[in-house]
């Protein structure tokens, strides 16, 4: 059984899991030896997410590092999705078991972040590559390594299209001016959404940033500034999936969360380009390009090396711990 004191410890450890705009859209409680993880809509984002699927995407970050972390503590565990539409849940049930073997990748849960500043144009080596694909995959995710330079180019074609989309869109630009966070006491207070810092912006008040960012971000320069990103990356990676059932998101974030680890564990930064799979015209010319078997496209990421940035931050874990099991 889990005492009360280990649930506060994974807990704490488990909430460093990645999730879109750093929402950390989930409400997470014990019975006896079941961990639940419910989706948290109230920190949805409805103009970037409206189906939901990035939330989903997080919550599997969440499940595994969850599981990683049980392991640490000698337990075994194993995920059930209870993808209801009105009771969609986790639950991970758990087992002490003395032999276990604790997963290499749980010192790299404190040092994982998403690193958002330009790559150095190092070549990633063929065996680190290998190793990343040896990742035991879960059934119906598909990941897809691009190494070559000149296959990203219709990656950044695309990226450029469904940039141009949203930059011109007045309601994404407002979510998310919501959840920046522009100076450390704002960050720390809220302990979610995307710290400044973690971009390499300077501290600022919330009255100016959200004017800078209402008037300054202009497509142009995004797309300059993103193209350059793309072009010192050592590679980019496509994760896409059978389909888009809550099952095959949160198998996703799962699988994503792992080779993240893993990438942290061999010293690549990772950071996300995810645009073409948010856009829903960009996603449809993903799909016929990559992966006929893996038609639904859920993340992009750049790998690559470079210094860390500053870390993001987390809300109190009594923020998302809930005694509502189920
Ligand atoms: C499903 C998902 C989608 C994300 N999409 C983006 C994205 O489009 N752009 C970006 O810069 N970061 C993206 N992120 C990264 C989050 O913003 C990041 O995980 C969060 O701010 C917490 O920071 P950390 O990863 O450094 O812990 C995404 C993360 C997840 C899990």
């Amino acid at each position: 059984m889990i005492s009360k004191e280990l649930f506060l410890k994974l807990v704490k450890t488990a909430v460093k899991a990645p999730s879109s705009h750093n929402t950390q859209p989930w409400l997470i409680s014990l019975k006896e030896n079941r961990i639940f993880i419910k989706p948290d809509y109230s920190r949805s984002l409805k103009i970037a997410d409206p189906k939901n699927r990035e939330l989903f995407i997080s919550l599997g970050c969440l499940a595994e590092t969850f599981i990683i972390a049980l392991a640490f503590h000698g337990f075994n565990s194993r995920l059930f999705i209870h993808d209801s539409i009105d009771n969609f849940h986790l639950c991970i049930k758990t087992i002490e078991d003395e032999n276990i073997i604790p997963s290499p990748l749980f010192p790299y849960i404190n040092l994982r972040q998403t690193t958002r500043n330009n790559f150095n144009t190092e070549v990633i080596p063929n065996f680190t590559i290998d190793e990343l694909l040896s990742l035991d995959l879960q059934e119906n995710i598909k990941i897809k390594i691009l190494t070559k330079k000149e296959n990203f180019d219709l990656i950044s074609e695309l990226i450029t299209e469904a940039n141009a989309y949203q930059i011109g869109n007045k309601h994404f630009i407002d979510e998310l001016v919501e959840w920046m966070r522009f100076n450390q006491r704002e960050a720390m207070q809220k302990g979610d959404g995307l710290y400044s810092a973690c971009s390499g912006i300077p501290s600022i008040g919330r009255f100016i940033g959200k004017f800078l960012i209402k008037n300054f971000i202009k497509i142009k320069s995004e797309n300059k500034r993103l193209t350059k990103q793309l072009d010192n990356s050592g590679a980019i990676v496509l994760f896409s999936s059978k389909t888009d059932s809550f099952s095959d998101l949160v198998k996703t974030g799962m699988i994503f969360n792992k080779f993240a680890l893993l990438a942290t564990k061999s010293n690549l930064c990772h950071s996300f380009l995810n645009s073409p799979c948010q856009v829903e015209h960009t996603r449809k010319k993903l799909a016929a390009n990559f992966n006929e078997k893996y038609p639904f496209p859920q993340l992009i990421i750049r790998l690559g090396y470079s210094s860390k940035m500053p870390y993001s931050f987390r809300r109190r874990i009594n923020e998302v711990i809930t005694d509502k099991y189920e």
